[in-house]
């Protein structure tokens, strides 16, 4: 780790624990040589750590940023908000201008309500769907936030174990785990909450077809948390690129282009269960981030951005796929163009994973910051996939 970087990390862990305010950001032993702790700016698709190296980022900060960094239409709305106050002792008119800019693009939702993050949103579609159908237990797959109801697949003490018994956790695209959970539990579930991509290989068309139907037979709302699909794999999300429609769906990291700003939306007939169940928090109308998901929003209706990433991913899994094979790498070019990765298959698990952290550390050090899936956003350029590929052509290289 370089000097100022070191300096800061090696201060900020004694006032912050893991140093870092999202467990993702956390510095990996593996990647820890070259991987900056902290970034103090970025712009368009490019950013900058404490000691003025550069980067081009393909996190897009765990996927919020879809437009890219400082996106000059998104900056320029939120400036504008600042001049007019940023929360208010009653409702904002943004509220419902953000609202309908959201249904512009993802036309099959009839209401929507504001939150803060990805997992008071998924929250929210549970408690909407416990509250709906009277029943107490979830089928669920997929990451859906740190709150109690999900997090029990992994070890976080502090969660009452007896949220256990009203889960049921399953693995995307497990068809035979669907039809065993409604066999066994349909008639008290009240929703399958699913990720509907899991970035790795695209299984999806048939696994959601087949939850859609099962929800339907057993009266159970299907919920989809779009959290890190939605607005990036299609204006309308996975429900958009898959052609299913759930009755509940969770909104967040593209929405705002990195402002916080998250949603519960859906069907009417089930958001009207507001009427009875209780789903509030203060700064869910917090003028500044409306503001931005609006002007986010906006470009969308505006200019390809959806079509743009979907172009850039694909020179960059093309590209991928062409050094693996130039450099005769045991991997392969995996996922769907808006997040590519590679795949290495030495055969081995241990091997692929040393491998795979061997590259990024190599990739950071030469001034690529990707991590697990690389995501693209509207700021990537062709030289900037070109540059990348380059580096990563090096890189494999050196990996031989
Ligand atoms: C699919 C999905 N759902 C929910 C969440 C939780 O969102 P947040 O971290 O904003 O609470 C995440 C976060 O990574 C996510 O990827």
């Amino acid at each position: 780790m370089t000097s100022k970087n070191k300096k800061q990390y090696d201060k900020a862990l004694n006032r912050i624990p893991w140093a870092t305010q999202t467990n993702a950001k956390r510095l990996n032993p593996d990647w820890e040589e070259f991987m900056p702790p902290f970034i103090k700016q970025a712009n368009g698709c490019r950013m900058w750590d404490l000691d003025d190296r550069e980067y081009i980022d393909y996190r897009c900060s765990l996927g919020p940023i879809i437009l890219g960094y400082r996106y000059p239409e998104v900056d320029r709305a939120v400036r504008a908000q600042m001049e007019k106050g940023v929360l208010f002792s009653m409702a904002s008119p943004l509220e419902l201008e953000t609202a309908e800019a959201i249904m512009a693009n993802v036309p099959w939702l009839e209401q929507i309500r504001f939150m803060k993050t990805g997992a008071d949103a998924c929250t929210a579609c549970v408690r909407l769907a416990r509250s709906c159908t009277g029943r107490e237990h979830i089928l669920s797959s997929g990451y859906h936030g740190y709150h109690d109801l999900f997090a029990f697949n992994w070890p976080t003490p502090g969660v009452p174990q007896v949220l256990r018994e009203y889960i049921r956790d399953i693995a995307y695209g497990d068809l035979q785990a669907v039809e065993t959970a409604f066999d066994e539990a349909g008639e008290r579930l009240a929703c399958a909450v699913v990720a509907p991509y899991e970035w790795n290989e695209d299984t999806g068309e048939e696994y959601l077809k087949l939850l859609r139907k099962k929800c339907d037979r057993y009266g159970a709302l299907l919920i989809f948390d779009e959290v890190l699909t939605g607005f990036r794999l299609a204006p309308g999300g996975a429900q958009e690129y898959y052609g299913v429609t759930p009755d509940l769906a969770a909104y967040a990291k593209a929405l705002a282009n990195g402002y916080p700003l998250s949603a519960f939306a859906g069907k009417r007939e089930y958001m009207q269960a507001l009427q009875k169940t209780i789903i509030t928090t203060t700064y869910a109308g917090e003028t500044l981030s409306l503001a931005a998901g609006k002007a986010t929003m906006a470009v969308m209706q505006n200019e390809p951005v959806q079509e743009q990433i979907h172009k850039m991913g694909q020179r960059l899994q093309d590209g991928f796929a062409e050094i693996i094979r130039e450099t005769g790498t045991p991997a392969y070019a995996a996922g769907l163009p808006p997040a590519p990765f590679i795949q290495f298959n030495t055969g081995n698990e241990k091997e692929n994973s040393r491998r795979q952290n061997r590259l990024f550390s190599l990739l950071y050090e030469k001034g690529i910051f990707a991590n697990d899936r690389w995501f693209i956003s509207y700021s990537h350029k062709e030289s900037d996939i070109d540059e990348t590929l380059e580096k990563i052509r090096e890189a494999l290289k050196k990996l031989l």
